[in-house]
């Protein structure tokens, strides 16, 4: 990946909207809906992005909308791309990177977890507080982009306090119970065994995932304040009885889709620009 690249997309984008966004936000698996709150939204399919890949995966949309809500200017990636899709990971973080060329220096992050802290019900939602890396790659491998941020950055706050207490006390407001944990990322496509997940919460973890630590790790590098939520779909594999399916996961992001959409409407309605 090269700037030169980075630059081609952001200049198309800007080709198809004024619209300069200054908060990113990527849809996970069945949170698409808050899509539909953008207001003069321009849709744009990822097939007609240049350098972007297409997305393969059922329940994510495969468009970006730039547009605004509650007063911002935003662009919402309506799906997302996937290391089990066979991606590499710099693929997969290209839009991010867009993002900043653009100018954006908030993102917010969603998806679906399996709930692997016992205390989560399905349904629940989860500001993630910091993460474990387990994909066995890293975004950052290859050439340092130095205009976008260091060889060797810090990862110490990946998911910004501020934001995270923005989050909280917009779910107090709203009345929204919101939990708060460590996210174990896996390649997937297998979900897990039980016995991975005896071992993932051995390790910290609180909930399991197949996606959102590259783009993290990547808009950290470059200095964007991030903030991720996840929707606990499942209690994670072994803890019940039940088997787990990508119908059960979109099924529940689906259900708390209402509870979703407020909150991160009111997030991004008190973000500060600064
Ligand atoms: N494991 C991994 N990823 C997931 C799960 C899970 O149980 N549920 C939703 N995404």
């Amino acid at each position: 990946m090269t700037l030169e690249k980075l630059k081609e997309t952001a200049n198309y984008l800007k080709s198809r909207t004024p619209v300069i966004p200054e908060v990113a936000i990527v849809l996970g698996s069945g949170l698409g809906p808050l899509a539909e709150l953008i207001e003069e939204p321009v849709v744009i399919p990822y097939g007609d992005i240049p350098n972007f890949a297409k997305s393969t995966v059922e329940g994510h949309a495969g468009e970006l909308i730039i547009g605004n809500l509650k007063g911002k200017h935003v662009v919402c990636m309506n799906g997302r791309f996937h290391f089990y899709e066979g991606y590499p990971l710099d693929t997969i973080v290209f839009p991010l990177r867009t993002f900043k060329v653009l100018g954006v220096n908030k993102l917010i992050l969603t998806n679906a977890v399996g709930g692997i802290n016992l205390s989560f019900l399905a349904g629940d939602l989860m500001i993630i507080q910091d993460h474990l890396n387990l994909m066995g790659n890293n975004p950052l491998i290859g050439n340092n982009i130095d205009e976008l941020g260091p060889r060797f950055p810090d990862m110490t706050e990946i998911y910004s306090r501020r934001l995270r207490n923005l989050a909280r006390n917009c779910g107090d407001q709203l009345g929204i119970k919101l939990q708060e944990g460590v996210y174990a990322a896996l390649t997937g496509p297998s979900y897990e065994t039980p016995a991975e997940i005896k071992m993932l919460r051995l390790l910290g973890a609180d909930a399991v995932g197949m996606s959102t630590v590259p783009e993290a790790i990547v808009a950290s590098h470059m200095g964007m304040e991030t903030l991720a939520i996840s929707c606990v779909t499942n209690a994670a594999a072994g803890i019940s009885d039940q088997k787990l399916s990508h119908k059960e996961v979109t099924a529940v992001a689906s259900r708390v889709k209402n509870d979703f959409t407020k909150l991160v409407s009111m997030i991004i309605d008190n973000m500060e620009m600064t």
